[in-house]
């Protein structure tokens, strides 16, 4: 199968993930391969790349893509939440980078045929990793309007939660909804024609809260970047392409949070894995890909990288 998804800012992750060819460095947002491909040209000999993401077809694509680089990868079907416990599985102490290019490629949302996107007619399934967790169906038709209206509200602040949430249980009374086209058409419905929007679908929001919400995916960035500071090695690096600003809000709260609580670098917590201020922010801003890149790869538009260093010592 020809892989249509680019990865973003590629040039970006190689400079401030690799710090030494000889580390050791995880992808933990695999997908079809395209960073990782690019870090294994990178990478030594003797340096390894760790592959996780949950989404099993991408893994095969993922895996096949990478096989020229024999040993020195490791394609994991894993969470990168649970990324501690398979290091302490493999016999890992800490790595040098760990990379996530957050939310979904391209390959999901044209081909993985799980409802991603309502341009094609296709279950409302949604789930990232198939085996697991409540599908954006089971949420569309069961969730009260209270419910889905917070959902809309706080996972993609749709102006117009109350009238989608209504028209979704109102819709739901002739029969349960079960696939992108038929949500998709309803929500453009309870949208009064003059506020759609022009530049994208009606529907774009709602199928980005109900994807963020079906994958959990906000605690688990949550998760791992509590995590985080104490998987890596002093100097190592961390390296988070964010899509969504609830996403990025989340990394750069950790990133910056010693400079948030105002604490000096000599008088850290006792307990300092537990700890994301032992990583100091490398780019007070955020990263933004170029004009060129975005020209050619649109899907670049809302991406910001941002990148934490360990700097200090237990
Ligand atoms: C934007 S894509 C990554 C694309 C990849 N960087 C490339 O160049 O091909 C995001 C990937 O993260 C995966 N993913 C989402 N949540 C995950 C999680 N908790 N653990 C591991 N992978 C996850 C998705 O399945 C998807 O394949």
């Amino acid at each position: 199968m020809a892989i249509s998804h680019q990865p973003v800012m590629v040039d970006e992750v190689i400079q401030y993930l690799i710090t030494i060819p000889e580390g050791i460095y995880v992808d933990g947002t695999v997908g079809t391969g395209g960073h990782s491909l690019e870090i294994c040209k990178r990478i030594a000999p003797k340096g390894k790349l760790i592959c996780l993401d949950i989404d099993s077809s991408s893994i095969q694509l993922a895996r096949e893509r990478l096989s020229p680089f024999g040993d020195r990868v490791k394609i994991i079907k894993e969470s990168y939440v649970a990324l501690d416990r398979l290091l302490k599985r493999i016999g890992i102490d800490r790595v040098n980078g760990i990379l996530l290019d957050l939310g979904l490629s391209s390959y999901q949302l044209e081909s993985a045929g799980r409802g991603f996107s309502f341009i094609k007619d296709e279950p409302l399934d949604m789930r990232m990793d198939e085996a697991r967790g409540v599908t954006a169906s089971e949420l569309v038709n069961t969730l009260s309007v209270e419910g889905l209206q917070e959902l809309l509200r706080v996972y993609a602040q749709e102006r117009w939660a109350k009238r989608i949430a209504r028209a979704i249980v109102e819709e739901r009374r002739k029969g349960p909804i079960t696939s992108s086209r038929q949500l998709a058409l309803l929500i453009e419905a309870s949208i009064p024609a003059k506020y759609r929007p022009r530049k994208r679908h009606p529907a774009t929001r709602t199928f980005q809260a109900l994807r963020i919400a079906v994958n959990g995916e906000l605690e688990n960035i949550a998760d791992f970047l509590e995590k985080c500071p104490s998987l890596l090695v002093k100097g190592g690096r961390v390296v988070v392409i964010s899509y969504h600003s609830l996403e990025d809000r989340l990394v750069k709260q950790a990133f910056h949070q010693r400079k948030k609580e105002n604490i000096s670098p000599r008088k850290l917590p006792v307990f300092p894995d537990a700890n994301p201020s032992l990583m100091t922010a490398l780019n007070r801003k955020g990263l933004r890909p170029g004009h060129m890149e975005v020209n050619v790869n649109p899907r670049a538009r809302s991406a910001i990288m941002r990148v934490a260093e360990r700097t200090y010592n237990e």
